[in-house]
C-alpha cells in the first residue's frame, strides 16, 4: 500500500491480470491475430481531428485492450486528467499547476488557477505576441539603424528551444521565405558562431527564450550575442530594438538587460517541455504569422478537447500510453521509435525526446517511494527511409523489442515541383511496406518458395511480429502538428499517470548543472576542486595539458 492509500501498482489486480493474460497469450503471432480477424485492420483504428491512427499491428487482442483499460480506470488516469484541466496542482514536487492546456483554449473559455481565470492573460500575450511578429514580417519593426529586420535568431534550450525548432522545420513551407530563421541551443561556441557568421547585425533579432531566465547556456550564449551586436552597432541602445526576451521572469531579463516592454511573459505553470505554445513560440509565429499559428493551437485543442471527451476505447491519447504500458511493463521493451516519415518532421523525434524522458524517466513515484516496475522508455528515431538504411535492420531482424510509431501524409507539400510530388508515392510506398514487414515478416517457407539456398534461408526469414501504430493525415498542416504534439503530450500524461510519477518536475537535471559549476574553475583556472572524484580529476588534468594550460 502506498502513502496515499493506494495499492502498489504492480500488486493490483489489474496488473496481475495483464500479467497472467501476457502468459496466456505467449508468442502472439500478427499473421494469426489477422487471419481469425480479417476486420482488425479497421476495426483496430481510429480518427481523432485531421489523424487517422492504425493501432491494429499490434500485438494485443480485445482482451489485451479491455484489461489495459480497466488498468487506466484503476490508475484513475480521467481523475488526474480532469485535475490537471481544473487547474490543480498535480505537480506534487514543484507544487504547481499544470496548464499547458489552457495555452490553446478559446478567449472565452475559462480555466481558473487559485480562483482566477488565467485565459485572458493568455490571449493578452497572444494578442502582443501577433502584434510584434505582424511588425517583424512586415518591416515596420526596423533595427537600431533603421534596417529592417531579416534575421531571427532564438537563443534558448530544451523546451524553449526544441518546440520552436522543431515546429519551424516542419512549417517550412508556410514561413516567411523572405526571412531567415536560426535556432542557438548549445553552449559550444561553435552553435552561435555558425548561427550567426554570415547575417548581418543591424538586420537581426535575437529571441532569448528561458522560463527561468537562469538556465547558464542561454544566458551565456545571450551574453555573446549582445557582444557581437554591440561590437558592430557600437550603441548599448541597439538592444532595445535587437534583443526580446520569452520568459516567466521579469526580474531576471531585466537584470540582463532587455528592458520588460520586450517582454513576452507566459507563467510557472507551463512547465518547459509543454511551453512550445506558450510565447516560447513567438519566433515560430514570426516565420509562419498569427494567424497559423492560432490554426496550430486550434490543432491542439482538437486533441485536448478529444482526450477529455472521448470514451475509453475510442480515445487516442489513452490507447497509444496503454500500449506503451503493454510493451513497457508486460513484454519487456525498452525502447519506442518515433519515425516520420516526412523530411519536414526530421527534429520531431527530438523533441518527442525530451517531452517523453524529461517527463517519465523517473524512478521515484508520487508517493516518494521507489517504483518497482519500469517507466519511461527510451525515444529515438529519425524520418523514413534514411533510418530504412541505417538501423532498421536491427528493428527487423535483432534480439530487441522496438515497437514503433510511423508518421505519414497523403499529399506532398503544395510547393513541391510536379517531379518530386511525384516522388511521394514511392516515399509512402516504403512507409506502408515498412509496417507491412515488420508485422508480418517472411516465413521459412516463403523464402524456401523463392529458391534461396537452405544455408541462407535462416538469413532471409523476417520473424514479423514488430508493432507498429500508424498514424496518417491528409496533410502537414499547422493545425495537423498542433494535433500530433497534442496526442504525445497526453500520451506521456496517461503513462506518466499509470506508473505513479510526476510528469512535470525534472529533478533529474540538477545535479549534472551543480557538478559543471564547481568543475569549471578546474578547467579554467587550474582550481583545487575538493572532493573531485579520482577519474574526474585525471580527465580535468589531461585536459588542461591538451590545452596547454
Ligand atoms: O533541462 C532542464 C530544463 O529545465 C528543461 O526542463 C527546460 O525546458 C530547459 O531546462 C530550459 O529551461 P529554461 O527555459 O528555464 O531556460
Amino acid at each position: 500500500m502506498n502513502a496515499d492509500g493506494r495499492t502498489r501498482l504492480h500488486q493490483t489486480p489489474e496488473w496481475t491480470a495483464l500479467a497472467k493474460h501476457r502468459e496466456e497469450l505467449g508468442e502472439a503471432r500478427l499473421r494469426e491475430l489477422f487471419a481469425a480477424d480479417p476486420g482488425r485492420g479497421t476495426a483496430y483504428t481510429l480518427r481523432v481531428g485531421d489523424l487517422y491512427v492504425d493501432y491494429s499491428k499490434h500485438l494485443v487482442t480485445d482482451d489485451t485492450l479491455r484489461l489495459l483499460v480497466e488498468l487506466a480506470e484503476a490508475t484513475d488516469v480521467s481523475g488526474l486528467r480532469d485535475a490537471m484541466f481544473r487547474g490543480e496542482r498535480i505537480n506534487t514536487t514543484e507544487d504547481r499547476a499544470v496548464l499547458h492546456t489552457a495555452l490553446r483554449a478559446p478567449r472565452d473559455a475559462v480555466v481558473e488557477v487559485d480562483g482566477e481565470n488565467v485565459v485572458p492573460a493568455v490571449h493578452a500575450v497572444l494578442d502582443r505576441m501577433a502584434d510584434f511578429a505582424g511588425r517583424v514580417r512586415s518591416g515596420e519593426w526596423t533595427g537600431h539603424t533603421g534596417r529592417r529586420i531579416r534575421n531571427v535568431v532564438n537563443i534558448g534550450i530544451g523546451g524553449s528551444d526544441l518546440g520552436p525548432a522543431m515546429a519551424y522545420e516542419v512549417l517550412r513551407p508556410y514561413t516567411a521565405r523572405d526571412l531567415t530563421f536560426r535556432f542557438v541551443s548549445n553552449v559550444d561556441g561553435a552553435d552561435l558562431h555558425e548561427a550567426v557568421r554570415d547575417l548581418d547585425p543591424a538586420e537581426t533579432l535575437f529571441i532569448v527564450a528561458s522560463k527561468t531566465f537562469t538556465t547558464i547556456e542561454t544566458v551565456t550564449n545571450a551574453t555573446s550575442a549582445r557582444s557581437w551586436l554591440l561590437d558592430a552597432l557600437g550603441d548599448e541602445k541597439a538592444v532595445a530594438r535587437h534583443f526580446v526576451a520569452l520568459s516567466t521572469n521579469a526580474e531576471k531579463v531585466t537584470d540582463f538587460g532587455i528592458d520588460t516592454a520586450n517582454m513576452f511573459e507566459f507563467w510557472d505553470w507551463v512547465g518547459g517541455r509543454y511551453s512550445f505554445d506558450s510565447a516560447i513560440g513567438l519566433s515560430l509565429m514570426i516565420a509562419i504569422g498569427p494567424d497559423r499559428f492560432r490554426e496550430m493551437l486550434d490543432g491542439f485543442r482538437i486533441v485536448d478537447e478529444h482526450f477529455v471527451n472521448a470514451p475509453a476505447e475510442a480515445n487516442a491519447p489513452l490507447l497509444l500510453g496503454l500500449l506503451g504500458v503493454w510493451y513497457n511493463n508486460f513484454l519487456d521493451a525498452q525502447s519506442h521509435a518515433v519515425l516520420p516519415y516526412s523530411h519536414y518532421l526530421s527534429k520531431f523525434t527530438a523533441y518527442l525526446q525530451q517531452l517523453d524522458m524529461e517527463s517519465n524517466g523517473k524512478y521515484v513515484g508520487r508517493d516518494g517511494r521507489e517504483v518497482e516496475w519500469q517507466t519511461g522508455p527510451v525515444v529515438w528515431g529519425t524520418p523514413g527511409t534514411n533510418g530504412q538504411h541505417a538501423y532498421y535492420q536491427l528493428i527487423h531482424q535483432g534480439t530487441k523489442l522496438i515497437p514503433a510509431d510511423f508518421i505519414g501524409f497523403a499529399e506532398p507539400a503544395a510547393e513541391l515541383s510536379d517531379e518530386l510530388k511525384a516522388q511521394h508515392d514511392l516515399l509512402m510506398a516504403n512507409f506502408f511496406a515498412q509496417t507491412q514487414a515488420l508485422a508480418f515478416g517472411k516465413t521459412p517457407d516463403e523464402v524456401r518458395g523463392e529458391g534461396v539456398p537452405e544455408e541462407l534461408v535462416p538469413h532471409k526469414t523476417f520473424k514479423g511480429d514488430h508493432p507498429t501504430t500508424t498514424i496518417l493525415a491528409r496533410e502537414l498542416t499547422p493545425s495537423v502538428l498542433g494535433q500530433l504534439i497534442a496526442l504525445y503530450e497526453h500520451k506521456v500524461f496517461v503513462q506518466g499517470a499509470i506508473w505513479n510519477i510526476d510528469s512535470f518536475d525534472q529533478w533529474g537535471v540538477e545535479l549534472g548543472k551543480v557538478l559543471a559549476k564547481r568543475v569549471e574553475p578546474a578547467l579554467t583556472e587550474g582550481a583545487d576542486v575538493p572532493g573531485l572524484d579520482p577519474s574526474t580529476r585525471a580527465l580535468v588534468a589531461t585536459y588542461r595539458e591538451l590545452r596547454g594550460r
